[in-house]
């Protein structure tokens, strides 16, 4: 047992490895894995024999319906995913096309594709940014704390998590919880309007300003579009968008919580309003 200053110090580094993005072990000993490539001989074309430190980007993985066209380059994989998802004819199928799509980095580090939860049929639909570390590694969004306080916040209107639908714009964990890149939400995008249209929610809800910008087309601050209507088309038809505060940022700043608790009111009484 390491003696009590020793322990803290290596506790602090295992945690500064889990806040960049390093959650997992691959090997007991560190290894050089550039000067294993370095040493290995060179085939015919001058080309080193090791493994490549990167992976060559391809967008959908098996065979499946769109993998033959699949490209090395963001806009192939967009387009890959544009028409991909169209072609989804329920979420269970969007879901099957996500977990073969390889259009998008994130992937290759998450643990788990984040697909939804709750209530495919419910009234309201909630959009957060991208799963965090509890999310990944369960597979469902908004169960950390986030997740928790959003629950509350559900409840404090009469609703659970069975009365609504939860995703993300990005259905896989950025390492280390940073932002998904404007390219991995471009490339997302797709699935995430897919994944409102078949669920046909009458009232779609963005948590925060990553999913706001997204799905609303604006570049306002989430301070600015909180409480405030949106028509938003899905393929179908026009529905009611609201944008609200992100449970993460209420747990930043607590007073702002009276912000939301307002949003929620206002969500309460438009789903007294048929649509
Ligand atoms: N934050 C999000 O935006 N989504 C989650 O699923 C969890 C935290």
């Amino acid at each position: 047992m390491l003696d009590t200053p020793d322990r803290a110090a290596l506790v602090a580094l295992l945690d500064f490895y889990v806040e960049s993005g390093v959650d997992l072990a691959l090997d007991e000993t560190p290894r050089d894995r550039f000067a294993d490539n370095e040493s290995a001989e060179p085939d015919e074309l001058g080309r080193s024999a090791a493994l490549p430190l990167r992976r060559a980007p391809t967008a959908v993985a098996p065979p499946a319906r769109h993998a033959q066209s699949l490209p090395a380059f963001p806009e192939d994989a967009n387009r890959a995913a544009r028409e991909g998802a169209r072609d989804a004819a329920s979420l269970a199928e969007l879901e099957a096309l996500l977990a073969r799509f390889e259009g998008c980095g994130l992937k290759v580090t998450a643990k788990n594709l984040v697909f939804a939860d709750g209530n495919p049929h419910g009234r309201l639909m909630f959009v957060g940014e991208a799963p965090g570390g509890d999310e990944d590694r369960i597979g469902k969004p908004f169960v950390g704390r986030s997740g928790q306080l959003l629950d509350r916040m559900l409840a404090a209107i009469g609703l659970g998590r069975n009365d609504v639908y939860i995703a993300n714009v990005v259905p896989w964990r950025p390492p280390g919880n940073r932002t998904p890149t404007p390219q991995e939400i471009a490339v997302c995008k797709p699935f995430i309007e897919r994944q409102i249209e078949l669920a046909d929610p009458d009232i779609l809800v963005c948590l925060g300003g990553p999913a706001t910008q997204t799905l609303l087309n604006t570049k306002d601050g989430i301070l600015k579009t909180r409480g405030r209507w949106f028509p938003y088309r899905t393929g179908a038809r026009e529905i009611r968008a609201f944008a609200t505060l992100h449970p993460a940022y209420l747990l930043r700043q607590p007073l702002q919580k009276r912000l939301a608790w307002r949003d929620f009111r206002a969500l309460k009484r438009a789903l007294q309003t048929p649509s």
